[in-house]
Order: structure tokens, then sequence, then C-alpha cells
């Protein structure tokens, strides 16, 4: 793919009022959102789940991209469509993560490093046949006392970079997740100082990687109090304090910024990104890529009784609904009384 087709693709996922669903949980995770609901993981299960989320009516009005994992591009809707073709007839693009996961970081204890580099290009190949028009690598990186090292910091750059110049040489716009982590006790501020570290050494690592930044998108944490902190942060400081991080750290040729949701409820990620919309235009798209911000009432609802499903698809549409709303800063709470 050309350039300007990586552009043009970037700009199509974070379209005015649209974002990003991430239902691409690996086997392990997807297991214990399941366990939640007391739900066994077959791979029938997730099947149904999945179809059950891209089969919402009305739902691409504000998904303009969904995530898959590895196993859920290969499979099919109970007619018969390949899941990929299902979202593209919707004019919804599939994306698919293509990491395989985290490691311990030999050395330094608590801190972690993402796999998946070997064989790499031959799977985006694969990928792209499938229909994939992006691709996503999740680092993470945590908050603790002596850590994150630059080392650690430095050795996920370093692999996001990689991945990243593989995906635009097969065509596919990367989505480079750095994930600084909300658990533990620290402070928004020690958050604000470890996020700009980090994207700093990312872009560093993506220009000397040659990546093409306006055919790429940034999927970062939002600058949030520590789980565990006494003093919590609320929306209007959370939002200055994330579009102020950005600022100083991400290029506006960036075309977009998909937020992760990281473990908020999906009403403080909704209501974070209205508030960060609210502050005006920036450089970037500000936009969503919530997993379980999106998909938490839906899983609820549904059970795993297909009986529930037509409940479950308007708990994800009303999700969808409001984060397309906060793309716009238009969302309120009034709304979310609406569907209850
Ligand atoms: P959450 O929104 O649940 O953090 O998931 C997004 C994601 O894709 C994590 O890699």
């Amino acid at each position: 793919m050309s350039q300007r087709n990586l552009t043009h693709v970037a700009r199509a996922i974070v379209a005015p009022g649209k974002g990003i669903l991430a239902a691409d949980e690996s086997t392990g995770t997807i297991e214990k959102r399941f366990r939640s609901i007391g739900v066994e993981s077959t791979e029938e299960n997730r099947r149904a789940y999945r179809e059950l989320l891209f089969t919402t009516d009305g739902a691409g009005e504000f998904i303009s991209g969904v995530i898959l994992f590895d196993e859920t591009i290969r499979q099919r809707a109970a007619d018969g469509t390949a899941f990929p073709e299902l979202l593209d007839r919707q004019g919804v693009i599939p994306g698919i993560k293509v990491d395989k996961g985290t490691t311990a970081l030999a050395g330094f204890p608590g801190e972690k490093v993402t796999e998946g580099l070997d064989g790499l290009d031959g799977r985006l190949g694969e990928y792209r046949d499938l229909g994939a028009g992006f691709t996503k690598w999740r680092a993470v990186i945590t908050i603790g006392e002596h850590i994150p090292t630059g080392t650690c910091i430095a050795a996920n750059a370093e692999a996001l970079a990689r991945f990243a110049a593989l995906s635009q040489q097969a065509g596919l716009v990367p989505i480079v997740e750095p994930e600084v982590l909300m658990d533990g006790a620290h402070t928004i501020e020690r958050c604000h100082e470890v996020t700009a570290a980090t994207l700093t050494a990312v872009f560093a690592a993506l220009r000397e990687h040659r990546v093409r930044l306006d055919g790429m998108l940034l999927k970062p944490n939002m600058v949030l109090s520590g789980t565990d902190c006494p003093n919590q942060a609320g929306v209007g400081e959370v939002a200055e304090a994330t579009v102020g991080c950005l600022r100083d750290s991400v290029p506006a040729s960036v075309p977009g910024i998909v937020f992760l949701s990281g473990g908020q409820t999906d009403e403080a990620a909704t209501a974070h990104l209205d508030a960060m919309n609210r502050l005006g235009p920036q450089p970037w798209q500000l936009s969503f890529s919530y997993g379980r911000a999106l998909q938490a009432p839906a899983l609820k609802a549904w059970k795993g009784d297909p009986a529930n499903a037509p409940s479950a698809q308007r708990a994800y549409y009303h999700r969808a609904r409001l984060n397309g709303a906060a793309r716009h800063g238009r969302y309120s709470d009034e709304m979310e009384a609406a569907a209850s």
C-alpha cells in the first residue's frame, strides 16, 4: 500500500464521531472475562459472543474499526460469512493484534517486554490476505518504586518501532500502543511524568526506524491517578493533564490518538474522552479504542445465553453511541440515564 493509502486508512479509522472496538482479547484474557459471567470459554462461545458484537445493528455509525485476535480473524458468522468480510460490508475496517503478549524483562524485576517480532513479516502478509487493514502491538510499562527503568522503556520503544515499520512495509496501518498501567498508589503527576518519558522514547524510536507518522495511530493510556492513590484526580484534571502531556510529546502529523480504557469504568472512560474533546481542536483527532469500556455492559447482559443477545446488543450499541458523542464533546450524564 502506498503512503497515501496508509494515511487514508488511518484517517478513516479516526473519522469524526467514530472510534475502535478492541475485541482482540487473547484466549487467556477472554477466558477471564467469561469466567466473570460464569461462561465456559469454548471456541464456539467466543465465536458466538464476537458475532453478537459484530452484527449489532447501527453500531457502524460510531465504530470505524474492530481489532481482532488471531483466532477471531479466521472465524465466521453463523451464516458462513467470514468475520472480516462481515465487518467490511458494514464499512467497518478489520484490524488485528499482532504481538504475542508480554514476558518478564530479564534482569529487571517487575518489568515487562512484549514479544512477537520473530516471523512477524510473514504473519502480516497472511493477515493482509485475510482482510486486515491495520495492526496493533501493545507494550506495557509498570509504575512502581524504582520503575519504570530507562532500559525497559527503551526495549519496548524499540519493539514498537520495529513492529510499526514492518506493518507499514506490509501496507497495514500500525496502531502503536504503549500502555502505562494505572495499577498502583502513584499520583497523577507521576503518571504524567512516566507517560511523557515513554511517549518521547517511542517517537524517537519510530523516527529512528523511519516510520511514517502520518500513516500510523497512537493508542496511549490517559494520564490518571493510580487506582490506589488516595487523591483521585477529577475528570477536568485528567483531561487537562492528558492533552497537555500529548501536546508535549506527539507530533502533529500523527492523524489520531485512540485511547485504551485500561480498567477505567465504562462511564469514566467516556467522560474523560468527552472532557478532552471539549478542550477545543487539537493537532490530532482524539478518539477511543476501548475493550472493557465498550464491552463490559454487553458481557453482563449476555451471560452466555443466546436469548439475551438482543439486550447485550442494546448495551453495546448504547456505549458505542455515547463514545461517539464524546468524540464531539457532546456526552452528558442524562444520556447515561436514558438507556437504564
Ligand atoms: P482496554 O480498553 O480494555 O484497556 O483494552 C484495549 C486494548 O486493546 C488493550 O490492548
